[in-house]
Order: C-alpha cells, then sequence, then structure tokens
C-alpha cells in the first residue's frame, strides 16, 4: 500500500476510519427535490385531475372508484413512506435520468413475443404510456373499474402508499431494429450490442432485452407495482426477460444529495456528473444533433451490469487495502491526496517514489483525467440475490446503471477498468444490457408513435 501524501496525524480534517476510529454513519440527509419533483398534497392531485388531464381523468371515471393512490385506500400514507412527491413524467427528457435518484430500483427487460406484430408492439407501448403516466401522479392504472366481469386493470398493490417520486424511464435494445416491426430505418446510429469485455463472465438469464424498463421510486412497492402493471399490459405482445431489484441508490445525480454508500462501504457517486449542469449533460448524456435519427435526439443511451462482488473476501481485506483498491479514504470519502469528500484528486503526487493514488486505483483509470475527459452519467443500485446455497457466501453486489450519448463511452471505460482495476479481485461483472433511451414525450404524444413514426 502506498504511504498518503499527508500526515493524518497532524491533518485537522483527518480521515477517522484510517486513523482507527471509525465513525461511519449512514448519510441520513432526505434528498432535496429537484426542480421537476414537487410536493403533491392528495387534493391538488385531485385538482389536476379536474383541470383535465386526460389520464388522470380516465383514473377517476367509471363512478370514481379508482381514486388517487396515497387518498385511495381513505387513510392517506402509510407511516414510514415517503412524503407523497411527483416527477414530471411529459418533458423534453424523460425523467429518471436528470432527475434526483430515488432509493429504490425495479428494472426489467421484455422480449417481443414470437407472434406479436408491429401494431401490437405499437398499442402496447400507447397503453405503456398511458398507465405509465397515470402511475408516477400516484393514480391507478386508467380503464373498466369496477367491472366485475373484467380483471381489474390495476394490480392494486400500491392503493394507499404515496407517488414516492416514481419515474418510469423506457429504453429500447438493439434487437428491436431487427427486421421483425419495420425498424431497421430507425435503428439510433450508435445502438448495437457491446462487444465482448475483459473480465466479464456474462450469464444469458440477466443479459440483453428488447425493451427495459427503469421504474425508480422511494418505495420498493411502488416500484415493482409500475413494472408490474407494464408486464400485466403486455401480455400477448411481450415476455418479461429478467428483472432486477435495487435499494440503496449507489450515486448521486447532483451535490444535493448525499452521496450514498455502496455495499462495500464506500462512498459512490462523488464525482458523478452534475445532473442539473445542462452543459455537460449536453456534452456527455443527451445525444446531440450529430445523431442522423432526429427522433432518438434528446434521448440517451443506457448500459446496465449486474457486478457481483465478492463480499466474503472483501470483508477479510484489510482497510489501507480496500482504500487504495477505490484511491479513496473509506470514511471521509476524500481521495487519497486530500482531506474533504469533493478535493480534487491529485493523480500526479508521490510519496516514496509510488502514487499515492495507485496505479491500479479505481478511481485512476475511471477518472475524466486519465480518459480524454470522457464521463458517463451513473445511477445504479445494490443488489442482493441471497446466499449461495453452496457456499453459504452472500450474493449481492451493484446493479450498475449509467447514461450516456454513446455507449462506446462504457465500452472505452470498461476496457481499461476491466483489465487493470484493482477492484477486479473483488467483483465479477455477470449480467449485461445496453438500450436507446428516447427522449421525453411532449403533450400528447405516446411511445408507440414516438417509436414507430
Ligand atoms: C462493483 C463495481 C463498482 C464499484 C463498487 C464502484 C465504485 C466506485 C467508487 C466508490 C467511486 C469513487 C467515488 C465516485 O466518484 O463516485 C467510483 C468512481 C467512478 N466509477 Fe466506479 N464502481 C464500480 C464499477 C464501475 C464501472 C463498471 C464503471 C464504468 C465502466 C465505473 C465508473 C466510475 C467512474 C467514471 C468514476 C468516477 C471517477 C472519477 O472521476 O474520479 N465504475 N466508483
Amino acid at each position: 500500500m502506498a504511504a498518503s501524501a499527508h500526515d493524518p496525524a497532524q491533518d485537522p480534517d483527518r480521515d477517522p476510519v484510517a486513523d482507527g476510529t471509525p465513525d461511519i454513519t449512514p448519510d441520513q440527509a432526505a434528498p432535496a427535490p429537484g426542480p421537476v419533483a414537487s410536493a403533491v398534497s392528495r387534493r391538488r392531485l385531485l385538482g389536476a385531475v379536474g383541470a383535465g388531464a386526460a389520464v388522470a381523468g380516465a383514473a377517476l371515471g367509471a363512478g370514481g372508484t379508482a381514486l388517487a393512490r396515497d387518498g385511495g385506500s381513505g387513510h392517506g400514507p402509510a407511516a414510514g413512506h415517503a412524503p407523497a412527491a411527483t416527477v414530471d413524467f411529459r418533458g423534453a427528457h424523460q425523467a429518471g435520468i436528470a432527475t434526483p435518484s430515488q432509493d429504490r430500483l425495479c428494472f426489467a427487460t421484455f422480449d417481443v413475443s414470437q407472434t406479436a406484430t408491429r401494431a401490437d408492439v405499437a398499442a402496447m407501448l400507447t397503453a405503456w404510456t398511458a398507465a405509465a403516466e397515470a402511475m408516477t401522479l400516484g393514480h391507478q392504472v386508467p380503464g373498466h373499474e369496477g367491472d366485475l366481469n373484467t380483471p381489474p386493470d390495476d394490480t392494486g398493490e400500491a392503493v394507499g402508499l404515496t407517488p414516492g417520486r416514481l419515474t418510469i424511464t423506457i429504453g429500447y435494445g438493439p434487437a428491436l431494429f431487427d427486421d421483425r416491426f419495420g425498424l431497421a430505418a430507425r435503428r439510433p446510429s450508435a445502438l448495437k450490442p457491446l462487444p465482448s469485455l475483459p473480465g466479464e463472465n456474462l450469464d444469458p438469464s440477466v443479459t440483453g432485452g428488447d425493451l427495459c424498463v427503469q421504474a425508480c421510486a422511494d418505495d420498493p412497492q411502488v416500484a415493482f407495482h409500475a413494472v408490474r402493471n407494464l408486464r400485466r399490459l403486455g401480455f400477448g405482445t411481450v415476455l418479461p426477460r429478467w428483472m432486477e431489484l435495487g435499494f440503496g441508490r449507489t450515486s448521486s445525480t447532483s451535490p444535493q444529495q448525499a452521496t450514498p454508500r455502496n455495499l462495500m462501504g464506500f462512498k459512490d457517486g462523488t464525482r458523478n456528473i452534475d445532473a442539473r449542469d445542462e452543459t455537460v449533460m449536453g456534452q456527455h448524456v443527451w445525444i446531440g444533433p450529430e445523431e442522423p435519427q432526429r427522433w432518438i435526439r434528446g434521448g440517451s443511451y443506457l448500459v446496465s451490469r449486474k457486478i457481483k462482488m465478492r463480499m466474503e473476501q472483501w470483508d477479510r481485506d484489510r482497510l489501507g487495502d480496500q482504500q487504495d483498491v477505490f484511491g479513496r479514504y473509506k470514511g471521509t470519502g476524500a481521495p487519497l491526496t486530500g482531506h474533504r469528500e469533493f478535493d480534487t484528486p491529485d493523480f500526479g503526487a508521490k510519496s516514496g517514489g509510488e502514487y499515492v493514488i495507485p496505479d491500479d486505483a479505481h478511481i485512476r483509470l475511471a477518472s475524466p483525467e486519465n480518459n480524454k475527459g470522457l464521463r458517463i452519467l451513473r445511477r445504479g443500485y445494490s443488489y442482493t440475490d441471497g446466499i449461495d446455497k453452496t457456499t453459504g457466501d452472500l450474493l449481492g453486489g451493484l446493479f450498475f446503471i449509467a447514461f450516456m450519448n454513446s455507449p462506446d463511452r462504457f465500452v472505452t471505460l470498461q476496457r481499461v477498468l476491466g483489465a487493470h482495476d484493482a477492484l477486479n479481485e473483488y467483483i465479477q461483472h455477470i449480467g449485461s444490457g445496453v438500450f436507446a433511451v428516447p427522449p421525453g414525450l411532449a403533450a400528447g404524444q405516446d411511445w408507440g408513435r414516438q417509436l414507430f413514426g
């Protein structure tokens, strides 16, 4: 392990964990609502319905049996749930990318059934739009409420819960643009399967998909409910391929949010893109005017990686080595060349002839300084699959999600990380996905018409 550039014992801002006085406390600050997230009372929700939003209106139709979810049960938000808040569904970009990260994720991918036609897919996406908009408002999926002779249009498990800042973000995998649905001429130019990358051992059962849905919320049941209801609306048209539940966001999308910790105990997201910075987002995340496919401009690409952590090995590694693996202090999150979390790492600093932030440290290899300015927006979550029955090892890690204006950015980074990152001793990439994420919907637009033109 390389020595620190400064003498921690003399440092008033010294890292207490490195000093042997652990003070790791969970981040407690509630995420500050961003510009598009707003507290919504039941009255205001109902007011919005009264103002004529078609979907919301439908949710109150047929005798008014379907009330806004936070009032539908008649007892308001359940104790312990996040305050009622919604994130705008429509806008220039889809919600769930630049909007502040919620704490829970339900991510699913789907394949189009062999018998489904172009018209079936278009109709399903139109139905998904109405359902997604209703659910993000905290309403039930609209339909024929109260009809005893049909299955309920909403599965019901979110009744009584708040909207939970639900965002539903949709993406399209490379295979959707093959010759099945006449979409070949609309393929976003950078959308293709990811190449083989160093260090991966991908399981096909958690890789790929024609479509993906990312549902994020403050409440896991709200996020699950969203995916489940889209799956229900997709009966006969799509089949679920794989699904992942995530907890404990592992990135902030703005410094207004306290930096969370990943399952290795390190602050994660410190030098993530600040998603409020439109200039940086325009340079690195949003697909711009250079893209020949106009319909996808203002969208992005989503790369997902299921990354298993070898927790038993990690938990036996000494603190000094853990810090060298990342190039940061475990307690404060400061770079090994600094004192405070947001200090800029000094990749040139040496001590005893060795780099203070080691050659193979994760942040050295991933940083824009060492990758020609390349940046991505990380928005991942921790996951667990329980235990390995044969070894008793804990199964879990990082469900990595990142947004960028070309998946080549991820490929460039992962070629370096997969080959040289000290972290590789403790992780394995086991699942993967790449999806083109369309821009946000304007009023009256829906995902079906947006995709098929
Ligand atoms: C289990 C796997 C991973 C873990 C536990 C992990 C954890 C971390 C941590 C703790 C940091 C430092 C704090 C920060 O600035 O966010 C970081 C930084 C970063 N990571 Fe990862 N990471 C993982 C995988 C990846 C992958 C697969 C990529 C992309 C291919 C990536 C890209 C980055 C980038 C770009 C940074 C910022 C570097 C900087 O500018 O200083 N990470 N990661």
